[in-house]
């Protein structure tokens, strides 16, 4: 299976793409993550993309369009994959489009998860973020079993994302609304389009999914 996950920060596509890459055995691809380990691991591009991440920006196409041109040449990546925050732009999808055609991998499907703002801005100033694992909880919606303790990996360190502030979370919902939305046209116009609610339970939503993409 071949998906990109479309939807606005905090519309749970990191939170849907996890357990499906479980229960699928596939990896998540996300750009996000990859380049807040570049910032951990203070790299120079990690550093710059810093700047665009902490102003909710996006990071200069041709950074993320390198990043996965050289993780979908990975062989995990040959069974399949699901792409969780790229693409972002139709300059990326453009060249995500000749990268697959070139790899003789073509897309499944891109499913829009879809939540109304005000709810993406209560997720996020809600979110937790396991510092060692990457594992996400809510403080409110979906805590931790032992508060402040990870259930998948035991770390004390449950933090709160720099992008996570209020003010930064609205700016990257104009982002969104400005550069990424254009997307769901995109894939519509292919054929790809899948269009699921992201409101309801984890579980409820995971089985939309799951039942969009034919898995
Ligand atoms: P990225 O890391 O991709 O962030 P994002 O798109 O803003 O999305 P999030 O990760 O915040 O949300 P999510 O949809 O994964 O939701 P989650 O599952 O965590 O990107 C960060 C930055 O990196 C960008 O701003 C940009 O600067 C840069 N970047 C990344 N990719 C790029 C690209 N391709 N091009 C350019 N720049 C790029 O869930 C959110 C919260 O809600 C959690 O607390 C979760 O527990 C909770 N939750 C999940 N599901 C539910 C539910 N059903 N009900 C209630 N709560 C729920
Ligand atoms: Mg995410
Ligand atoms: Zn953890």
């Amino acid at each position: 299976m071949r998906l990109i996950l479309l939807g606005g920060p905090g519309a749970g596509k990191g939170t849907q793409a996890k357990i499906l890459t479980e229960k699928e055995g596939i990896p998540q691809i996300s750009t996000g993550d990859m380049l807040r380990s570049a910032i951990k691991a203070q790299t120079e591009m990690g550093l710059a993309a810093k700047k665009f991440m902490d102003a909710g920006q996006l990071v200069p196409d041709e950074v993320v369009i390198g990043l996965i041109r050289d993780r979908l040449g990975e062989d995990d990546a040959k069974g399949g994959f699901i792409l969780d925050g790229f693409p972002r732009t139709t300059a990326q999808a453009d060249a995500l489009g000749e990268l697959l055609e070139k790899l003789e991998m073509p897309l499944d499907a891109a499913v829009s998860i879809e939540v109304d703002d005000e709810e993406l801005v209560s997720r996020l100033t809600g979110r937790l973020t396991c510092a060692n694992c990457g594992a996400m909880y809510h403080k409110v919606n979906n805590p931790p079993k032992l508060a402040g303790v990870c259930d998948k990996c035991g770390s004390n360190e449950l933090i709160v994302r720099d992008d996570d502030k209020e003010e930064t979370i609205r700016k990257r919902l104009a982002t969104y609304h400005d550069q990424t939305s254009p997307l769901i046209d995109y894939y519509d116009g292919k054929g790809l389009l899948k269009r699921i609610s992201g409101i309801g339970t984890i579980d409820e939503i995971q089985q939309r999914l799951r039942e969009a993409v034919g898995a």
